[in-house]
């Protein structure tokens, strides 16, 4: 056990733990002893070796991956008046950002319990001329329809925008997650496959889209700090547009440097752990293991649908009693206090079915196999012995 990791010992088996080691530090220090700590050098770098990661977009590194949807948005001009469409079944963040632009949130319905993601089947009610951009989540990783989705979305010259927070590294027919639409959103937060604490990356191929992202991910600047540092021309700058601060820092790109160096291997740790988990709880009746792709998914979570008649928070207490943590991903966006007001009516069955069924079990690279017998072997026995209600 390394030291100083004491918030995670609560816990027999975490849900997730980070991988930081000593390359992580040497590279946080370099940025350091350097002096330059805000966007800079490393960014720059960080921005070029995630592009070519991903086949060779623009890369724009963010201070979170809210704020690459929120840019993602307001660079291909949504405001007032537009209607979004976006998953139920996901995070606050893939929504929220669509109503601090003013556009109307439209939310769609998960295509099944087998397929969580969203489908041109459940999106196509939604659509009208109002319509000007479609969020589609990866949902742990997994891209399932998204193919038909970038086509459904051409066809009618409506925008895709990727929420690909739970995607790095994964790839769906040769592509990479993050490239199949106008814009691809990233998340770097702490639990996510690859984390430099805080950030995100807005991913485009389109340049002019990508140049007035960078400018408004600062203030809508002309010229950052680091631009006029190097550039001794550059003694001003002008505001072409209204913008924010969403830039990370140099530190931040240090980290992610160093983890995207580490996530292949640590991608195909997950996959392994995840085929003896599928292998372990194949037998369960009721259980549903969404989607069946996992070998290049990236498995950011291991979401399992519970039997119908289980009930869901004495589980989660039987496995917290065994030390295991687990988590939902997610409860529905609409089901929320603050989005019932605006949806007062809204019925979405599969996303609310998964809302209430859904349990992610521990999930991360250097868990080993020996602790995923653990916990498989627990969750069956709670439902054999106390699970149902
Ligand atoms: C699906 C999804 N979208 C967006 C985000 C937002 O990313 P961040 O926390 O980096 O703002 C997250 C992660 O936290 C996420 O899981």
């Amino acid at each position: 056990m390394r030291s100083g990791r004491s918030q995670t010992l609560a816990w027999k088996i975490p849900l997730f733990d980070t991988d930081f080691g000593a390359e992580e530090e040497e590279a946080l220090i370099a940025v350091i002893r350097r002096g330059w700590v805000s966007a800079g050098p490393e960014t720059q770098e960080f921005e070029r070796e995630f592009s070519e990661f991903l086949g060779g977009p623009e890369v724009v590194f963010l201070s979170s991956g809210t704020a690459s949807i929120h840019l993602a948005l307001a660079s291909v001009g949504i405001g007032p008046g537009d209607e979004v469409i976006a998953p139920a079944f996901t995070y606050i963040a893939t929504c929220s950002p669509v109503l601090w632009l003013g556009a109307r949130l439209r939310l769609a319905d998960s295509a099944s319990l087998k397929n969580p993601n969203i489908s041109p089947e459940t999106v196509e009610g939604l659509v009208n001329e109002r319509t000007k951009a479609i969020i589609f989540l990866h949902y742990a990783g997994f891209s399932e329809g998204i193919a038909e989705m970038a086509r459904f979305c051409e066809e009618r010259g409506i925008a895709l925008i990727e929420d690909a927070a739970h995607t790095h590294g994964s790839v769906s027919g040769g592509r990479k997650p993050g490239t199949f639409g106008k814009v691809g959103c990233f998340s770097f937060f702490a639990n996510k496959n690859m984390t430099s604490g805080e950030g995100g990356a807005l991913v485009t191929f389109d340049k002019q889209l990508a140049e007035r992202a960078r400018r408004m991910a600062s203030h809508g600047r002309t010229a950052a700090a680091w631009d006029r540092f190097r550039d001794s021309a550059l003694k001003t700058y002008d505001i072409t547009e209204m913008g924010y601060n969403y830039k990370a820092t140099d530190m931040q790109a240090a980290l992610a440097r160093v983890q995207l160096r580490k996530l292949p291997e640590a991608n195909r740790k997950r996959v392994e752990l995840v085929r003896l988990y599928r292998e372990l709880l194949s037998d369960i009746p009721g259980l549903v293991i969404p989607f069946d792709d996992y070998e290049s998914s990236a498995n950011y979570i291991f979401p399992i649908v519970l039997p119908e008649e289980v009930g869901r928070l004495s589980v989660m207490e039987s496995l917290a009693d065994a030390g295991i943590q687990t988590s939902v991903h997610y409860p529905a966006v609409h089901t929320f206090t603050y989005y019932r007001k605006l949806f007062p009516e809204l019925r979405l069955p599969v996303a609310e079915e998964l809302a209430s069924r859904e349990l992610s079990l521990p999930l991360y690279p250097h868990m080993g196999e020996d602790k995923v017998r653990f916990v498989a072997e627990k969750l069956s026995e709670i439902l054999r012995t106390q699970g149902r209600n």
